[in-house]
């Protein structure tokens, strides 16, 4: 295995120097009714859970976390409940280092077809003295017991250094080691308080891969939040450096300013294909209405300028766009709505609008039309486009009949 392991980096090196372009399959491990249901004020019902799961499924998700069952009744029911109506993804529970956690999960996770567990425990200096109160021994000795005890019930083992991108690199691995000895067969990434960059976290894996042994062996994970705005941007720059499952939520909800948003993600590999050289299992058609029953359930509307599935994402206000827009549509935009099954592109009437949108909409309006009337309802509309935010079709129509009142 040495030798697989070695070859494989050598192609990974190939691939990073653009000599060679590997085709990786990234698996989406979602987190939306785990960690989102962390954010304050969310709290999905039992059913709303089995809608969601089965709604990620469809979607493509390839691990769904149903949730934390030792933190509650509700909770525990809750993942036995997903995993009962879950068929084709892989069900995962949270728990922490011990066996109660575990013995927890074991039971709520027992319907599900497809299973594997989550166990993590902090390794940052900060949460080993502040919080766990243990020496860097002792958390070892956690991970290594924990993850020995879980192998008794589990195939497969996710384990995570909890706040690893503020760990101490030589203990990191470590830790990382000792999981893998131990029985992990997945290793998840946390930049738990959204504190890395992208050229840090591909850095922190070159430094992986290159002193962990069994890198290759394993499956690499990464799991970022979004304190600073940069949890796509950093699960994407893992995904250039070796990790192969990215985990977050549906419109990025969760803990403080949430997690990495999947649709987003999902969105980027899709439309760099030719950069990350990436498939996945994500059926973009399904991404609007996953997001629209996420913000419907958890009561959390989609800020308009959202990525991807905000009102907006497909919107076009100035003259000089909506123009490009009605030549060719790859001018401003590298999505097309429909294919994440949103709205259709709107060019949207205002101030900014030139003439070219506007005698495209009097068109489908079904005014007749010719270039000469154009130059006297254009500063019309300007006039009117000033004192108004948008122009919709009542302003149109009323621009038109004071046009053909002057006429007569
Ligand atoms: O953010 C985090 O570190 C977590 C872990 C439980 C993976 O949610
Ligand atoms: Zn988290």
């Amino acid at each position: 295995s040495k030798k697989v392991s070695h070859f494989v980096g050598i192609l990974f090196l190939f691939q990073k120097k653009g000599l060679f372009k590997m085709i990786k399959k990234i698996q989406f491990f979602d987190t939306t009714l785990r960690d989102g249901e962390q954010t304050i004020g969310v709290n999905f019902s039992i059913e709303e859970k089995i809608a969601i799961a089965q709604q990620l499924e469809k979607w493509g998700i390839d691990v769904i976390e149903a949730g934390f069952p030792i933190a509650s009744k509700g909770d525990f029911q809750a993942v036995q409940a997903v995993a009962s109506s879950i068929k084709k993804a892989r069900v995962t529970a949270l728990a922490r280092a011990n066996k109660k956690d575990i013995d927890a999960c074991v039971q709520a996770t027992a319907p599900a077809i497809h299973k594997q567990i989550h166990i993590f425990i902090a390794t940052s200096p900060i949460h080993r003295q502040s919080k766990l109160h243990m020496t860097k021994k002792e958390v070892l000795e956690k991970i290594k017991g924990s993850i020995e005890y879980a192998h008794h019930f589990f195939e497969i083992i996710e384990f995570s250094p909890e706040d690893a991108t503020r760990t101490e690199r030589t203990f990191l691995v470590q830790a990382i080691e000792t999981a893998i000895t131990a029985g992990a067969s997945v290793i998840n990434i946390p930049d738990t308080v959204g504190y890395t960059n992208p050229a840090e976290f591909a850095d922190l894996f070159t430094y992986l891969r290159k002193n962990i042994p069994t890198f290759d062996e394993v499956i690499f994970s990464v799991h970022c939040h979004d304190d600073l705005g940069m949890a796509v941007a950093n699960s994407l720059a893992s995904i250039e450096n070796g990790a192969t499952r990215i985990e977050g939520t549906i419109n990025g909800i969760g803990e403080r300013a949430g997690n990495a948003a999947l649709e987003e993600i999902a969105a980027a590999l899709y439309v760099r294909k030719d950069y990350y050289h990436a498939t996945d299992n994500i059926n973009l058609k399904d991404t609007q209405a996953t997001s629209e029953m996420i913000s419907r359930y958890s009561k959390m509307p989609l800020p308009k300028n959202k990525a991807v599935v905000g009102n907006n994402a497909f919107a076009h206000e100035s003259g000089i766009h909506q123009d490009g827009m009605l030549k060719n549509p790859q001018t401003y935009e590298i999505l097309r709505p429909e294919t994440v099954g949103g709205k259709s592109t709107r060019l949207p009437l205002g101030k900014l609008s030139g003439s070219h949108a506007v005698m495209e909409k009097l068109k489908e309006m079904g005014y007749p039309f010719d270039h000469e009337s154009m130059k006297i309802i254009f500063p019309i509309f300007k006039e009117r486009a000033d004192k108004k935010a948008l122009i919709d079709e009542k302003d149109l129509q009323v621009i038109m009949q004071q046009i053909s009142e002057v006429k007569r």
